[in-house]
C-alpha cells in the first residue's frame, strides 16, 4: 500500500489504473483549458495569514450545508460517468461520503442509477438534475429522486449545451467504451479495472437507459446531451422545477453577480459558484476569483457554495474565508475512486480534512465558522479590473 499524503498521490495512481478515455474525461477542460487551469492557479495567488500563540486545542471542522450537519463543509460534486472510473463508482463514493459525514451528489449522467445508490446507502444523498426537452422524463426523474428520499435537488444551470472537450471527441468517449483498436490496446493494460467492471451492477447511463426513448446512441454523452438537453432553460423554467421538487434546492453554475441575485430572489437554499470545473465556458473567470464579488452582491440572502479548482484543504479554507459556507470536490474524489475504490474516496476526504484542520490551526482558528477574510492575504487586484 503506497503512502498517500496528498491528492496528487492519488492522481498518479488513478492515471495508471483507469482507461485513458475516462482519465481524459475527468482531466479535461473545454477548448484551450484556460479556465480549467486558472481554477487551480488562482487559488495559489491567495496566501494565508499565520497567527501564533493561539490555543489550538479542541478544533472542529464540523458545520452545516443547507441546514444539514457535515463533518466538514466539503460535499462530493456531481461527476458524470463516475461508475466508469471504478466499478459501481457512484455507489462506492456515496458510501464513503456517508461514512465520512459529508454530502454525496449523484449526477444525472451517472452510471449507477438513483435507485442503485439509494439501495446501497442509508443516509439521503443529493441529486443533480439536468433539464431535458422531454419534460415527462424530467418529471419522472424528479419523482425517482423523491422516492429515493434525496434531501436536495441540485439544478445545474451552466450546461444546456456541452462545452467541447477535444480529448473526448478524439477518444470517442462512451459508456461502456466502444472497442476500437486503440481502446482495446489501452484496456489491455488495465486488467484490474476491467475485471472489476465485469462484475459491476451497471456499465451504461443508469438514469437514462431504459427510461428515455429516441436517443441515437445512448452510450455517447455527446450524442445524448445534444439530442436531449433543453437549450431553452430559463429562470421561469428553473422556478417551475423548484416548485415541482418542493424541497431544498441548490442552483449550480452561477458565476455572475446578477445571476446570483436572481437565484437568491427565486428562493434557492444555496447557490454554487461554479464554472463546471472549467468544462463549459472556456475564458470565464475562475470560481475563486468571482467569489468575493458574488458575496458582495448577495450578502446573507442565500447560502453560497463553491466548486471548481479545489484540490486541498487549504483551498477549502480559502473559499470558506472568502465567505462560502460550503465547497465541493469533483476531480479530487474521482482520483481517489479510480486509484483504490471506496477506500480511495475515503482517503481523499481524509487528506482534505487533515489539511483543512491543520491549516486552520496554523491560521489561529478553532472552527470553520470563525474563518474570515482576516485569515487571508489576497492580492489587491485579485478581483481584477475587467471592463
Ligand atoms: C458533465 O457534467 C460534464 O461536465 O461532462
Amino acid at each position: 500500500m503506497p503512502v498517500i499524503t496528498n491528492i496528487a498521490d492519488l492522481k498518479r495512481i488513478y492515471e495508471r489504473r483507469v482507461p485513458r478515455m475516462f482519465y481524459d474525461y475527468a482531466e479535461s477542460g473545454s477548448w484551450t483549458e484556460q479556465t480549467f487551469r486558472e481554477n487551480t492557479s488562482d487559488f495559489d495567488q491567495i496566501r494565508l495569514r499565520q497567527r501564533v500563540a493561539v490555543d489550538m486545542t479542541g478544533r472542529n471542522t464540523a458545520s452545516q450545508m443547507i441546514g444539514q450537519d457535515v463533518a466538514m463543509p466539503v460535499a462530493l460534486a456531481p461527476v458524470g460517468l463516475t461508475g466508469m472510473q471504478h466499478a459501481d463508482g457512484e455507489m462506492k463514493a456515496a458510501r464513503a461520503a456517508e461514512e465520512f459525514g459529508v454530502p454525496f451528489t449523484l449526477s444525472t449522467m451517472s452510471i449507477n442509477s438513483i435507485e442503485d445508490v439509494a439501495d446501497y446507502t442509508n443516509k439521503p444523498f443529493w441529486f443533480q438534475l439536468y433539464t431535458m426537452k422531454d419534460t415527462d422524463y424530467v418529471s419522472r426523474l424528479i419523482q425517482r429522486a423523491k422516492d429515493a428520499k434525496c434531501s436536495a435537488l441540485v439544478i445545474t444551470l451552466d450546461l444546456q449545451i456541452l462545452g467541447q472537450r477535444h480529448k473526448d471527441l478524439k477518444n470517442g468517449l462512451s459508456a461502456p467504451p466502444k472497442l476500437t483498436p486503440s481502446t482495446v490496446a489501452n484496456l489491455m493494460t488495465k486488467w484490474t479495472w476491467g475485471l472489476q467492471m465485469l462484475r459491476a451492477h451497471r456499465r451504461e447511463f443508469g438514469n437514462i437507459v431504459g427510461h428515455v426513448d429516441g436517443i441515437s446512441d445512448a452510450s455517447s454523452l455527446g450524442a445524448w446531451t445534444a439530442e436531449q438537453f433543453d437549450p431553452s432553460l430559463d429562470w421561469g423554467k428553473v422556478e417551475k422545477l423548484m416548485n415541482e421538487w418542493g424541497g431544498k434546492v441548490i442552483l449550480k453554475g452561477i458565476l455572475d453577480a446578477e445571476d446570483a441575485k436572481m437565484a437568491a430572489k427565486l428562493g434557492a437554499d444555496a447557490i454554487v459558484v461554479s464554472n463546471h470545473g472549467g468544462r463549459q465556458l472556456d475564458g470565464a473567470l475562475s470560481s475563486i476569483r468571482v467569489l468575493p464579488e458574488i458575496m458582495d452582491a448577495v450578502g446573507d440572502s442565500v447560502e453560497v457554495h463553491l466548486d471548481s479548482g479545489i484540490r486541498s484543504g487549504q483551498d477549502v479554507l480559502k473559499a470558506l474565508a472568502l465567505g462560502a459556507k460550503g465547497t465541493y470536490v469533483g476531480r479530487a474524489f474521482v482520483y481517489g475512486l479510480g486509484a483504490m475504490g471506496q477506500a480511495g474516496v475515503t482517503k481523499a476526504l481524509e487528506v482534505i480534512h487533515k489539511e483543512l484542520d491543520t491549516t486552520m490551526a496554523l491560521c489561529g482558528e478553532k472552527n470553520v465558522a470563525g474563518l474570515s477574510r482576516d485569515n487571508l492575504l489576497v492580492p489587491a487586484d485579485f478581483g481584477g479590473r475587467w471592463a
